[in-house]
């Protein structure tokens, strides 16, 4: 890590996360000062390994703060040179998509960016993660008050879990070898964690960064995610049909070229991150052969 970094503080938000575990271990390994933010500052649960992360006693400040409170980040990103902003709801079961998602990812995002315009030292840059929505409310924003925008936007993230909540990724995984009768007849991007927390903190660090950065190592069928478990894994029973009888939907290509920009010339290959994520399950309890 350059010198001229070691010192600054950088704010990242849903610091609980598991995407986020990771962009902030990254970030206190490179000598940064991170304020982090959570809805609840005493659920050791949520917290207990991000304060156990290197660094952490001395470098990390975690805050209490949620996307529905307007005004509630201006605390965190106060004095700020960046904010990665990667708390929304990541939620499969929900009964009300506006109040449960769609609020909490846009006026959340917004109410992030609003701290971030009041605070003189966040200009350099500011990334989403985040749905379409509040991607869209945020390069608005950006153009409307001059505040940078990045944005990540990764595939289905997988590989080890630093945090002890499932995130959807691995679930994916856990259910197709936890017994699931068939495979859903659908195709994904995939790409790892450590990847993925990589791409926030370059798009940060490299001066040329710009724009959005779509991230994923490959895109497969589950039909062969099924396949390359099955050829690391064979005594695993895995689902043998799909869950339709529809054709299988497509493949398709992601791009590297952008993210190559970034220095990242080679992501994480998907049998790496299946591999880390089976290991990580089994070492968390979610799996025990
Ligand atoms: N995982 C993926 O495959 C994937 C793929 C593409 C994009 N993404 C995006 O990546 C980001 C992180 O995903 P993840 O998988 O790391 O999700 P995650 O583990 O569920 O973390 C989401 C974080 O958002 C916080 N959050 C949710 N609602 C909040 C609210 N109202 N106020 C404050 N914080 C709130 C949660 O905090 P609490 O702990 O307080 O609930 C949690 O820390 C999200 O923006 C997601 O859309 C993820």
């Amino acid at each position: 890590m350059e010198s001229g970094k070691k010192k600054q503080v950088v704010c990242v938000t849903g610091a609980s996360g598991y995407v986020v575990s990771w962009i902030i271990k990254l970030l206190l390994a490179r000598g940064y000062t991170v304020r982090a933010t959570v809805r609840d500052t005493d659920d050791a649960e949520k917290t207990a390994h991000l304060r156990a992360m290197d660094g952490a006693e001395d470098r990390l400040h975690l805050l209490k703060a949620d996307l529905l409170q307007e005004g509630c980040f201006d605390a965190a990103v106060h004095g700020c040179d960046c904010v990665f902003h990667t708390a929304s709801p990541v939620l499969q079961n929900f009964t009300d998509p506006q109040a449960q998602l769609i609020d909490p990812a846009v006026k959340g995002t917004l109410n992030v960016l609003g701290s971030c315009s009041k605070a003189e030292a966040v200009k350099r840059r500011w990334y989403a993660l985040s749905k379409t929505l509040a991607e869209e409310a945020a390069w608005k924003f950006s153009n409307d008050y001059g505040i940078e925008v990045i944005t990540i936007n990764p595939g289905w993230v997988i590989g080890p879990l630093l945090q002890h909540k499932l995130n959807i990724g691995a679930e994916a995984i856990l259910k197709l070898i936890n017994g699931a009768p068939t495979y859903p007849n659908l195709c994904n991007e995939w790409v790892n964690v450590k990847d993925v927390a990589m791409a926030h903190v370059l798009a940060y660090e490299v001066p040329s960064a710009n724009g959005r950065y779509c991230l994923a190592e490959r895109a497969v069928h589950h039909s062969e995610l099924v396949r390359i478990i099955n050829d690391m894994y064979p005594s695993i029973l895995l689902p043998d049909r799909c869950a339709d009888d529809k054709p299988f939907v497509p493949s398709f290509q992601v791009s590297m070229g952008k993210i190559r920009s970034l220095g990242m010339e080679q992501l994480i290959p998907l049998e790496t991150s299946i591999k880390e994520t089976i290991d990580s399950l089994k070492e968390k309890g979610f799996l025990s052969f």
